[in-house]
């Protein structure tokens, strides 16, 4: 029998989350209402202590088992948020738990799981063949399964967040904003909002590749997307949910999408205002909310977004997670040679495996070979080292970049870059005190009848510039170019002869 809205009313009353859930802060934000000229309030899920809001619907239909199930355990599929969740939970009800997580899915993210005692079974390709796989264990194993979203549990534990909105802005709101996946958490807050202060409206944010919901609801049946977008990963959905495609169609007052460019706008905007950096899909309301307030031209008005989850993969906040990555050993990196013939390519994507690619650079050189920039995901430099026999014993010469600044700061960035024209040039690596005008003071002392014939930076958010400068000297100019670097008096390093250089700029 279909659930009213009252059948939700009553058990979001009755959710038990407070076991695990704290009430989060419903915060205004000053910077954000300045800006857009409206009373912006985030509700900060990305506070709950698993760092999204995914524990109280885990929780909630957890916590309503009985003994007898709970002693059998639970058993989930999720590549993130919902199993932490999941996990979190369980630790608090003392029951098994089993997660089903795809194989893709970031160490860092299956850790977080393990060290949370849940555990973590790798399976797939994707998150459907871990749903699939989750469905078998629990058939087999008398597992219950705890659906992410698509269960009144769940989309009750959720809609407190409703609740809270509630009690905490006992004035006058214009507008909600909240991410949608599979559409647990608006099925909830939308139940919550409408049964209590219908005149709220409520309206839900897709990004523009993931859009399962908005297109289901405008064809009044559920549809399956074939692909979907995987910037924002909490909300990466094919298939929405029976229960919260009716309650999203029925409840719902509008829709948003938004791209990824405003998605990162919208983590520096919270950012801005509360210091913290959510997950692309925790700041998806952001980035809703300031469509949505433009588009209606909105001002003066109150407008909530829910900040709901802050599991931000480090590796994305580029400078920090790219020198952390290399730092850690996280990443090789390797120039491989390798006939230009038919196959070859191929061979060498078998010698590559199921690795994770970072990175996969080509330029034809010649008729008879290719050298091609390879990154890959590691653990530790010794995995590096057996890539590196792997390669030998495939035939392909290879080159561990993992020492090479040269190449890890710059080559791997300008590879195409060979050039004609570069007689006699001589190639430095320098760095310049991040501050104005050093970069005037290096080319004001510069000879005239040198030429700059390649010039690479990238602002790296450091104390100091890195710089990677070809400039054609020549050859009886030397020794006047050697004085003039040493009274530069920046530090620096000759990467002339360098066999990177030679393979890709020279
Ligand atoms: C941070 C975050 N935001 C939004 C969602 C979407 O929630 P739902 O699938 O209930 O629509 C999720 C789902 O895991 C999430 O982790």
């Amino acid at each position: 029998m279909q659930k009213t809205l009252r059948d939700y009313l009553q058990r979001i009353l009755n959710a038990r989350v407070y076991d695990v859930a704290v009430e989060s802060p419903l915060e205004r934000a000053a910077k954000l209402s300045a800006r857009l000229s409206n009373h912006v309030w985030l509700k900060r899920e990305d506070t709950q202590p698993v760092f999204s809001f995914k524990l109280r619907g885990a929780y909630n239909k957890m916590a309503r088992l009985s003994s007898e199930e709970l002693e059998r355990g639970v058993v989930c599929a999720s590549a993130g948020n919902h199993a932490q969740g999941v996990a979190f939970s369980a630790r608090r009800l003392g029951c098994r738990t089993v997660i089903v997580m795809p194989v893709t899915t970031p160490k860092l993210k299956s850790d977080a799981v393990r060290a949370l005692g849940g555990n973590v079974v790798l399976y797939g390709e994707s998150y459907s063949d871990a749903h699939d796989h989750a469905l078998e264990l629990a058939e087999s194993q008398q597992l219950v399964f705890v659906h992410p979203f698509d269960d009144p549990d769940v989309i009750a534990g959720q809609g407190t967040i409703g609740m809270e909105i509630l009690r905490q802005h006992q004035h006058p709101i214009h507008s909600v904003f909240v991410a949608i996946g599979g559409g647990g958490l608006i099925s909830g807050v939308a139940a919550y909002i409408k049964a209590v202060r219908p005149e709220i409206n409520v309206v839900g944010v897709q990004m523009e590749d993931s859009d399962a919901m908005i297109r289901s609801v405008r064809e009044g049946k559920r549809i399956k997307l074939d692909d979907v977008g995987l910037f924002s990963d909490g909300t990466a959905v094919k298939h929405v949910g029976e229960e919260t495609f009716r309650l999203t169609r029925e409840l719902v007052d509008d829709f948003v999408t938004v791209d990824s460019d405003s998605v990162c706008a919208a983590i520096k905007d919270a950012f801005e205002d509360t210091r913290s950096i959510l997950e692309p899909a925790g700041a998806m309301g952001i980035a809703g909310m300031k469509k949505y307030v433009a588009q209606h031209q909105l001002t003066d008005e109150t407008v909530v977004a829910i900040t709901c989850g802050a599991n931000m993969n480090f590796d994305r906040l580029r400078f920090v997670a790219e020198r952390a990555e290399v730092g850690e050993e996280r990443e090789a990196l390797f120039v491989v040679t390798i006939p230009e013939e038919r196959g070859s390519f191929k061979r060498l994507c078998e010698v590559i495996g199921h690795r994770s690619v970072t990175e996969f650079s080509y330029r034809m050189d010649n008729a008879e070979q290719a050298h091609v920039l390879v990154g890959l995901a590691t653990t530790d430099r010794k995995e590096a080292e057996a890539i590196r026999s792997d390669l030998t014993d495939q035939g392909f010469a290879s080159i561990n970049l993992v020492d090479d600044e040269l190449a890890k700061q710059h080559v791997r960035y300008m590879v195409g870059g060979r050039s004609h024209h570069s007689e006699d040039e001589q190639l430095y690596r320098f760095e310049f005190p991040e501050r104005p005008g050093a970069l005037m003071r290096f080319l004001s002392h510069m000879h005239p009848n040198w030429n700059i014939s390649l010039f690479h930076y990238r602002n790296q958010g450091a104390d100091y510039g890195r710089i990677l400068v070809g400039i054609q000297v020549p050859k009886n100019d030397r020794d006047a170019f050697k004085d003039f670097i040493s009274n530069l008096g920046y530090r620096c390093a000759e990467e002339t002869q360098n066999p990177v250089y030679r393979l890709f700029l020279r």
